[in-house]
């Protein structure tokens, strides 16, 4: 039986023993009796890493999303995003029964909201007092839908230009704004004064086990906090987290860069076999279509899972591939060689009508 080589996520990024040790070793105290010291030292590290007033710790990238969602809107508004990003498939039902108010989400052929689409999303409904207000403009980056793909500071400079004409704030969540960073060399401030908040996550590239952070201005990120409360997200010792996530942010933001490299390497040997197309990854994603084999996505999974090598079905015809903490160019070239024996073993497609 041979190990499983597991690249479906980033959340799957191994938990090396030196972030076990300074989470074991942390200092704590109580968040909600006083305040835990590392937790605030976390906060106070993150505020001043992403250029904001303030800084708040969550168990979630979904929480630290809702939680914005919650300060910037008014129950029945509405928020202008694009249908590929996270909000759109995996927070509408959150985004709805937390908050209250409806997705308005438009649909660009990359993953950039332009001043453009948001325009477009605010004329296509007639606006009278019956109908819902635009509250809040929503960007992703990276965007997960599109194998991490980068939105750059000028675009969405331009877009917090168009969003500021109408009155509307804009929050960024930011999971893997920190792939984005390493990859361009455009710093987390750069990026996150381009909004006016900004989730990120530690428990995706980052490698930490769970976390995220809410960042913004104080007024904001106070009331941010009662709505964690409110939610069941206080926290007590959580001292435990947060240490993790400082140890991300101090050794695990720079070796990002060998995760893009994996990446690149991953797709460069994927496509050398023409059963798979996949474009240059921007970050740590591949997103490979795998028509050429004969197979759907979903019976692609299950044989690539037999062959030992477990991929996230993305579409009908597609698959994520993700390089992470813990793969090693090895593991690449390893897990390449049985995802092209899949594709060797099933029928040729040649001379199919
Ligand atoms: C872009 C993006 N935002 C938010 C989240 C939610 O994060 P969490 O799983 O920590 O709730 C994810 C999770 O994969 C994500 O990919």
């Amino acid at each position: 039986m041979l190990a499983p080589i597991d690249l479906r996520s980033d959340t799957l990024s191994a938990i090396t023993p030196q972030m076990r040790r300074v989470m074991a070793d942390a200092e704590v105290g109580d968040d909600l009796y006083g305040g835990d010291p590392t937790t605030q030292r976390l906060e106070r590290r993150c505020a001043e890493l992403l250029g904001k007033e303030a800084a708040l710790f969550t168990a979630s990238g979904t929480l630290s999303n809702q939680l914005a969602i919650r300060v910037h809107t008014d129950r029945g508004s509405e928020v202008i995003t694009d249908a590929k990003y996270h909000i759109n498939f995996f927070e509408s039902a959150a985004t709805a029964d937390l908050c209250g108010v409806v997705l308005n989400p438009v649909d660009s052929p990359d993953g950039i909201l332009t001043p453009r689409l948001l325009d477009a999303a605010v004329d296509r409904k007639r606006r009278a007092r019956l109908t819902s207000a635009p509250s809040l403009v929503w960007v992703e980056n990276t965007v997960n839908y599109f194998g991490g793909s980068v939105i750059s500071v000028t675009d969405l400079a331009d877009l917090r230009a168009a969003s500021l004409a109408k009155g509307l704030p804009t929050h960024m969540d930011g999971a893997r704004l920190p792939n984005a960073s390493v990859a361009t060399g455009t710093t987390l401030a750069e990026y996150a004064a381009t909004v006016d908040t900004v989730a990120v996550s530690f428990a995706k590239a980052l490698g930490a086990p769970f976390g995220s952070v809410l960042a913004g201005p104080a007024e904001l990120i106070e009331r941010a906090s009662v709505y964690r409360l409110w939610y069941g997200g206080g926290l007590h010792q959580s001292g435990f987290m947060a240490a993790a996530a400082l140890y991300a942010l101090e050794h695990n933001i720079d070796r990002l860069a060998e995760d893009h490299a994996h990446a690149r390497l991953l797709r460069e040997l994927l496509v050398e076999n023409p059963a798979f197309t996949a474009p240059e990854p921007e970050t740590n994603m591949v997103i490979a279509d795998i028509s050429g084999t004969g197979l759907t996505s979903a019976a692609f999974v299950s044989a690539a899972a037999e062959a030992g090598v477990k991929v996230a079905r993305w579409t009908d015809t597609q698959v994520r591939i993700v390089a992470r903490l813990g793969v090693d160019e090895a593991v690449v070239r390893d897990a390449v060689r049985r995802l092209h024996q899949v594709a060797d073993r099933q029928p040729s497609l040649a001379g199919k009508p």
